[in-house]
């Protein structure tokens, strides 16, 4: 199938279908200890922080999606016009339909309605060794990124009937777009999340930070399946994200998303150790990204006030109760929870 067709019954599938996993992503077993005295007022919250050397409003990213077919760019020039308006950064999606069809470079390039923000182009693994560091970097150029996002899909690739299936030597290709594009790389899932030794593996190679995108939110699987191209079976497979998040922000900067639905989560994936918080589904799905937006930073400050925090740094060591199968799958992987609440 031509990738065209492909990216535009992805969006139409997200938008239209239950594409999300069945198992869930883990934020209903974590709560804040909540703060009957908070001793601030509410404009006194501040959720400034910076990203890629850029200011942001609040630690917030709209995850990359789309681009590389005609309808796709109304989509990102909407979600990046909306995200400079609110101060948020913004990721593209797969940038490997312009590297075929440099007529399709249009499709993603937003800098005129986003000069300011944070933009993260993309490409997949599988992709790195065969157009190589040259061409990749003026790709970024073209669209005037920030830094680079280099997905992790083997589940998608597996059960896409066109997928990709090389996988091996992927992580030397990733230590050498670290070591020779001149831009960060941040490595990300796209929603069956990162484990703990896959973390240190990418810090070894020089990563700069991962996107967990674990398991909860949108299943690739699920995709694939409503798209007629495979069977259920892998439906439900990943880590879940508060799990990847708890498991790998003590090794390497962690954006948390993968089921990430509002503000009250983002503040969760902050507060469990992740230095953002990210998502695709509720922004592609937004009648109005703006007002979405809007309200998610309204949602985080109102966490950060019910339970004490002024701000970002200090969100960060918000005490923290998680139970129920989170705390489970966290005591079997040899992770700490009791740290969270005691801190
Ligand atoms: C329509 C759609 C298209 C996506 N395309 C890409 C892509 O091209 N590259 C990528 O890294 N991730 C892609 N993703 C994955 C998201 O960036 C994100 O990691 C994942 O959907 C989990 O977040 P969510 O549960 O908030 O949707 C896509 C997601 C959606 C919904």
């Amino acid at each position: 199938m031509d990738i065209r067709n492909r990216k535009a019954e992805h969006v139409e599938a997200a938008k239209r279908m239950d594409v999300e996993y069945e198992i869930s992503a883990g934020f209903e077993d974590v709560r804040f200890i909540h703060s009957s005295l908070p001793e601030m007022d509410l404009e006194e919250i501040d959720l400034r922080c910076s990203f890629l050397g850029k200011n942001l409003s609040a630690p917030l990213i709209v995850s990359g999606m789309t681009g590389g077919y005609p309808g796709a760019q109304k989509i990102n020039l909407s979600l990046a016009e909306a995200a400079e308006k609110e101060g948020l950064a913004f990721g593209l999606g797969s940038q490997r339909a312009m590297l075929e069809k440099p007529e399709l470079a249009q499709t993603y390039k937003v800098r005129k309605v986003a000069p300011s923000i944070p933009i993260i182009g993309n490409i997949g693994a599988c992709q790195l060794k065969n157009y190589g560091v040259e061409k990749i970097r003026a790709m970024l150029e073209e669209v005037e990124a920030d830094a680079l996002a280099i997905h992790l899909n083997p589940l998608q690739e597996m059960v896409q009937q066109e997928g990709d299936k090389k996988f091996s030597g992927i992580l030397e290709q990733i230590g050498l777009f670290v070591d020779e594009l001149g831009l960060p790389i941040i490595a990300k899932e796209t929603g069956a999340g990162i484990s703990k030794e896959i973390a240190l593996a990418l810090k070894k190679a020089g990563v700069c930070t991962i996107d967990i995108s674990g398991a909860g939110g949108t299943s690739w699987s699920k995709v694939e399946y409503l798209r007629g191209k495979a069977r259920p079976t892998f439906e439900d497979w990943g880590n879940p994200t508060v799990e990847c998040i708890a498991a790998c922000s003590g090794i390497i900067e962690v954006i948390g998303s993968g089921g990430v639905r509002d503000g009250l989560d983002a503040a969760k994936c902050i507060a469990l150790g992740a230095s953002y918080a990210a998502a695709a589904l509720p922004f592609i799905r937004a009648k109005d990204p703006l007002a979405e937006m809007r309200l998610w930073k309204e949602e985080l400050k109102t966490a950060m006030l019910l339970s004490g925090c002024k701000n970002i740094d200090r969100l960060k060591k918000a005490k923290l109760v998680i139970t129920g199968e989170t705390a489970e799958a966290l005591k079997l992987l040899g992770i700490e929870t009791s740290s969270y609440a005691k801190r």
